[in-house]
Order: structure tokens, then sequence, then C-alpha cells
């Protein structure tokens, strides 16, 4: 591993315990890579890799590197959550794709964690609304105990348990995005504030 790592560094009193090392992360990034090259073989076809932001930005940031295939990149910003931990349900389009090639586009869009779900099925019908030639999901993590909404990625890094994590380009309250694995934070961290 590059960089920080668990031990070194400093911000974790906040943090209950980590749940994905870092290790484990590029591992898992080192698979979804690999499915996404079994699935789009063809380098003459055009595969885009769209980053919802901000969250997203590290798996994707690692993901980009491990894929062989030729990608481009293009970035989203929605929001389904104010500060807090819950989701508001509503989805707003903060930053949208402005592309001419929709209809030759093969998307993956590349999701930091899916919860409700409300998100990925709202941003998978708007993107084929405006005629994208298909669209997949590849999520870093997935609490499917947590689904209001019938929804399932095509590409789950890890299924995890009901709790609220950060880092590895997760917050809270825009914190902890830096932290280089995924780490659960202390209830009584966001307890305060709700
Ligand atoms: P959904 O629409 O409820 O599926 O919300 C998904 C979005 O909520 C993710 O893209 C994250 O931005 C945010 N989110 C959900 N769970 C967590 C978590 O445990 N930590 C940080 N962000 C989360
Ligand atoms: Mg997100």
């Amino acid at each position: 591993m590059q960089g920080k790592n668990e031990k070194e560094y400093k911000i974790t009193d906040d943090i209950d315990r980590i749940m994905i090392s870092s290790d484990e992360l590029q591992s898992i990034v080192k698979t979804v890579a690999a499915k996404i090259d079994n699935d789009y073989p063809d380098p003459s076809k055009k595969l885009l890799l769209l980053c919802i932001l901000k969250g997203s930005v590290v798996f994707m940031g690692d993901l980009m590197k491990a894929i062989r295939r030729p990608v481009e990149i293009d970035f989203m910003k929605v929001s389904s959550y104010g500060a807090g931990t819950v989701s508001s349900g509503t989805v707003t389009i903060l930053l949208d794709l402005q592309r001419r090639d929709m209809q030759d586009l093969d998307i993956v869009i590349i999701e930091d964690i899916i919860d409700s779900g409300k998100t990925m099925s709202y941003l998978t019908k708007y993107l084929k609304n405006k005629g994208a030639k298909s669209i997949r999901v590849a999520t870093l993590l997935d609490k499917p105990c947590r689904r209001e909404v019938d929804f399932t990625a095509d590409y789950v890094g890890k299924e995890i348990e009901d709790a609220f994590v950060v880092g590895y380009g997760l917050d809270y309250a825009e914190k902890y995005r830096a932290l280089p694995f995924i780490g659960i934070l202390k209830p009584e961290v966001y307890a305060q504030q709700s």
C-alpha cells in the first residue's frame, strides 16, 4: 500500500473500527475491473465510466487504472442526502452529463454505496431516457438490507451490514473522505448533530 496506512492515520478517533482495509479495497477494485474488462471486450466501442461525485471519486480513480480496456470518463453530481445519515429520498441533479454521443455510449455508473436504492434507480432511468445505449452500475459497497426500492447493481464490490461507513471517498458531513480504508463511524459522532 502507498501513502497513509491504517496505523499511521491520525483522524481515527471518530472511527469505531475498520471494516475494509486498504489491501482488501485494492483486491475488490481488481475483481470489479476484471469483470468490466470481461463484459466489454471490444476496445473499438466507447465505454464511459460515469463517476458520481463526490463519494465515488476514490473508487473511480483506482478502478479506471485497473481496467485494461480503453475508457472515457465523465462526472455527475447528485444529491439525495443532506448533511446527516438518513436519505431525504429526493434525488436532485447538481451536475448533469453533457454529451452529444449518448446513443453510442455504453455507460458504467461508478457509485460508492447503495443504500435505499433511490439514487441509482432514479439515475439509471434518467440516463436511459437521455438515450444511452446501455447502462450498468458498479458500486463499491451495497447495503441490501436497507433497500426501499427494488434495485440491483451489476457489479458489487462488497455487501455490508447496516452501519454508517466513511473513508475511501465516503463522507459524513464532508469529513473522512481521505481515509484510505472503510471505517464504521462511532454513532455518537452523528448522534450529536442529528
Ligand atoms: P440511496 O439513494 O439511499 O441508495 O443513497 C446512496 C447514497 O447515500 C450514496 O451514494 C452515499 O452518498 C450516501 N450513503 C448511503 N449510505 C452511506 C454511508 O454509510 N456512508 C456514507 N454515505 C452513505
Ligand atoms: Mg454517492
